[in-house]
């Protein structure tokens, strides 16, 4: 039987009767009839209006590392808001999440912001301000924020609109952006040394910064090849190119001490927003002494507490341990029931963020791979899903996110549903 929707719904018409298309964010739309209103979140799972419930595998895009409303966080954060929350000075509690941060990532310094947006676009201008150059190299289905520099050839690109592998396009992703920004990026597929190397070679000069999400956070999570990152490290050092890793997405979520300890490269500048909070709006540029020290005086929020809380949990307990055990339970339940159910697939990302492709076996190692899978069954599978209680993103670039909350009776209800969901699918096909 179907869910009821209808307190969801009506309440949706409320929304959008006074936000545009209903939604804070367009990536929360799902057409009229798919979009939800979120009441409720404890642990791994969320409600809607109708009180529906859902495990839920999207974690707000990530952020939710320990579980939603954690107590650890939850209390903290109240106790910490009774004493103001904002002061135009530097706080006990600013200097306490910074060595926090300091300590767990091996970055030198760190300046707070509120998004991952204000994180990466900062970066960025710390790095032309740093090397006294303009233009910057980003890779082809990476998303880091919602500011014009970047906007270009994100994980939502079509197919035919990427240009030749030879000579990417860069593919505006939104209108409103000043056509001249478009010279300011290149875009190059993920994983490709070769068209790196010549790209750097020829334009070495112009080149501010490399930003690369070290797995494509924003792309079913496809994995570095072996020496991609180390590739990128040495072309920055060689040119003098500032090596910026977005961590948006992999920061205190692959380890404590995010993609430069699980790949075991270091970068110049690196930004954490997401799990650093457990929800709460927080973020940060870490990097080299040296080239924090050209930074811009920054802004922080009273998500420090948020932030002073979750760090603490993640460093002095096993969770991100746990979270790749559960995690890859998941992913191992998932492969045996597709194979059994005969729909090639391949597997993508780690056990804390990672997704799947229908319709190949060939795991893709950039964007391009990614869109060759079947993206309709992807989402009919994602939608049978959903109708039993677990809720991924229906769009597979958007990873499976897990946290410490997902536990072994979650991730057994998960496969339950996830195998019954097939049948379904199957059956229809
Ligand atoms: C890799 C990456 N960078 C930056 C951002 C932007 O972060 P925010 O939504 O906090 O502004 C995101 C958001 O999903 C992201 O995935």
């Amino acid at each position: 039987m179907a869910r009821d929707l209808t307190k969801t719904r009506a309440l949706f018409e409320r929304a959008k009767q006074v936000i545009p298309y209903g939604v804070n964010s367009n990536f929360r739309y799902w057409g009229d009839e798919e979009t939800l209103v979120a009441t409720r979140g404890e642990g791994a799972y969320i409600w809607d209006a109708d009180g529906n419930r859902y495990i839920d595998y999207r974690l707000a895009f990530g952020p939710i590392i320990l579980g939603h409303a954690y107590p650890a966080v939850v209390e903290r954060v109240a106790e910490a808001i009774r004493d103001g929350t904002t002061f135009a000075w530097t706080t006990p509690l600013e200097v306490q999440v910074a060595e926090r941060i300091v300590r767990m990532t091996g970055v030198d310094q760190v300046r707070l912001s509120n998004t991952g947006t204000e994180a990466t676009m900062h970066a960025l201008r710390i790095a032309r301000a740093y090397t006294g150059r303009e233009r910057f190299i980003k890779f082809e289905g990476q998303y880091h924020g919602m500011y014009d520099y970047v906007l270009f050839t994100t994980a939502g690109t079509p197919a035919s609109a990427l240009g030749s592998r030879r000579n990417p396009i860069n593919v505006q992703m939104s209108s409103g952006i000043p056509e001249g920004i478009r010279r300011y990026v290149i875009n190059l597929p993920f994983n490709d040394v070769e068209r790196l190397e010549e790209t750097v070679e020829a334009r070495w000069h112009e080149l501010a910064a490399i930003i690369v999400e070290p797995l494509l956070g924003n792309a079913a999570g496809i994995l570095p090849r072996p020496g991609w990152l180390e590739k990128i490290r040495e072309l920055c050092d060689r040119y003098g190119i500032v090596l910026i890793f977005d961590e948006v997405k992999t920061g205190f979520r692959i380890a404590n001490g995010g993609a430069q300890e699980y790949f075991g490269v270091r970068a110049d500048l690196v930004t954490y927003a997401k799990a650093m909070g457990n929800g709460f709006p927080i973020a940060a540029i870490g990097g080299r002494r040296e080239v924090m020290a050209t930074v811009e005086p920054g802004r922080v929020s009273h998500g420090g507490s948020g932030a002073d809380a979750t760090l603490e949990v993640l460093e002095t307990q096993p969770i991100i341990k746990t979270i790749f055990r559960r995690g890859r339970q998941l992913m191992e339940g998932i492969h045996e029931i597709l194979t059994r159910a005969d729909i090639p697939h391949a597997m993508t990302g780690l056990p804390p963020i990672f997704s799947f492709i229908l319709g190949t076996d060939e795991e893709p190692v950039d964007f391009r791979g990614y869109i060759q899978g079947d993206e309709d069954l992807y989402e009919a599978l994602v939608m049978a899903l959903i109708e039993r209680g677990v809720m991924p993103d229906a769009d597979g670039r958007e990873p499976w996110f897990l946290c410490y909350s997902h536990n072994e009776e979650v991730i057994a209800d998960t496969l339950t549903a996830f195998e019954d969901a097939v049948r379904e699918v199957k059956s229809k096909s």
